[in-house]
């Protein structure tokens, strides 16, 4: 497997899950921080008030990226360090974190990839109504413009939102996310605010005319197959890929909403202004995929849904209960390509959770997770081959988080990460991974 050249071999992560210190240096509360310290909403009622402590260790992090020869990082900015109420006022000392760590990793070596928005709303937003209130977009645009104007210089790589799909249907109709609400009316103004957040981001990038920089969103993407050829799985296998892998890209890329999906929500679907998709489809630079597993689905009267997913049995899951499905990884890049044309595309996410755990020697042996990138790597390999312009690789995550309302529970690291002492330990896997990167590097 050889890979481009140029290939970016990254890990992921985000503020709200690696960071700890949410309210440190006169950050403002994140609905994040607000909904992590409502009882019930987390499992065991873990919180992000400590997660990796990344903001005090972020230089024996990059050392740890070091170790692992990493040339790129995709991480989130939380938008309360830099604007505690959401707009205003800026706190410089937020500001000042965010400079410190880039300017590590230039120092290091390794190209940043900032992620706008990975779901931490300042929490003052959110009680004006948040992504369901229209005004949320123009905020976003004035944090994202501040953000390019502030880190422009350095940073060339910028993605305006982390899968606007998860926080609408995961924070805004089904509540297991902050913000918690179950209203489809909301989550339709949500999901189309966020999209016209992005594009007047992208519009506010390009005003400024830095000329290296790059822009683009990143979705969660994956193959929705019918569990048979009958007609009615069929049908909600495919209002399923519609909802899941439409409903935010044709915007973008057609200026429209899925039909399928609008008639679905009926009298709940979202108000589109006159001039909204033009906004919202200002060209971008590339897509970032956030990939983990396909969905087999099956037509089933007796859900609310109509519609259940189907387990695989005898298929090897996650400890997130998700099926390893490596191949659908070509399948989404190629469906991407063949719908939506050439554009550049990162593989922003992929990554697997298992119960990892240090034996006596302190070392974390995880097989199974090399088997886990070595597979989708193979894919990604396949797509590069096939002439889909795919730019770079990062895994999820750089170490072990707080994976939302899982909390501590779910390890995706490649570092291991002691929650008590926080210390890292390189797990197997990371180990592999530098070596297949070092080889690839010529190292
Ligand atoms: C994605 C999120 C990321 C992480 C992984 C496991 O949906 O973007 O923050 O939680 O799932």
């Amino acid at each position: 497997m050889r890979f481009p050249k140029d290939f970016l071999w990254g890990a992921a992560t985000a503020a709200y899950q690696i960071e700890g210190s949410p309210l440190a240096d006169g950050a403002g509360a994140s609905i994040w921080h607000r909904f992590s310290h409502t009882p019930g909403t987390i499992l065991n009622g873990d919180t992000g008030d400590v997660a990796c402590d990344h903001y005090h260790r972020w230089q024996e992090d990059i050392e740890w990226m070091k170790r692992l020869g990493l040339n790129a990082y995709r991480f989130s900015v939380a938008w309360g360090r830099i604007l505690p109420t959401g707009r205003g006022a800026v706190n410089h000392k937020g500001l000042d974190f965010y400079k410190r760590l880039v300017d590590g990793l230039l120092g290091a070596g390794i190209t940043p990839m900032i992620t706008l928005y990975h779901w931490d709303l300042p929490a003052e937003l959110q009680d004006m109504g948040g992504w369901a209130n229209r005004d949320c977009a123009k905020w976003f645009a004035d944090y994202a413009c501040l953000m390019f104007r502030e880190l422009g210089d350095r940073v060339h790589l910028w993605a305006t939102l982390n899968e606007p799909w998860v926080v609408m249907a995961l924070g805004y109709l089904w509540g297991q996310h902050a913000p918690g609400i179950r209203d489809i009316g909301a989550a339709a103004k949500a999901g189309h605010h966020m999209l016209l957040g992005h594009g007047k981001a992208v519009q506010a990038l390009r005003g400024l005319g830095l000329p290296n920089a790059r822009i683009g969103i990143v979705t969660n993407l994956g193959p929705q197959q019918p569990a048979s050829d009958s007609p009615q799985d069929q049908m909600v296998a495919t209002l399923w890929h519609n909802f899941i892998n439409r409903y935010f890209l044709d915007p973008i890329f057609r200026g429209e909403y899925p039909d399928t999906v609008l008639n679905f929500i009926g009298e709940f679907a979202p108000r589109v202004a006159p001039d909204d998709m033009q906004t919202i489809g200002t060209p971008i630079d590339f897509l970032g995929i956030n990939y983990y597993t396909r969905n087999v689905i099956a037509y089933d009267a007796s859900e609310p849904i109509g519609s259940r997913t189907v387990y695989q049995e005898g298929r090897l899951h996650t400890e997130m209960g998700w099926e390893v499905y490596p191949e659908g990884l070509y399948e989404i890049l190629k469906w991407v390509r063949d719908e939506y044309g050439a554009i550049p595309l990162y593989i922003t996410e992929n990554g697997a959770a298992f119960p990892d755990a240090p034996n006596a020697q302190g070392e974390v042996d995880d097989p199974l997770r090399v088997d886990y990138i070595r597979a989708h790597l193979e894919q990604a390999h396949r797509a590069i081959h096939d002439g889909i312009p795919l730019r770079g690789y990062f895994y999820w995550s750089l170490m072990d988080n707080f994976e939302w309302a899982f909390g501590y529970s779910k390890r995706f690291g490649l570092l291991y990460v002691d929650h008590a002492t926080q210390r890292r330990a390189m797990k197997t896997s990371g180990r592999w991974y530098a070596e297949f990167i070092a080889g690839q590097r010529g190292g």
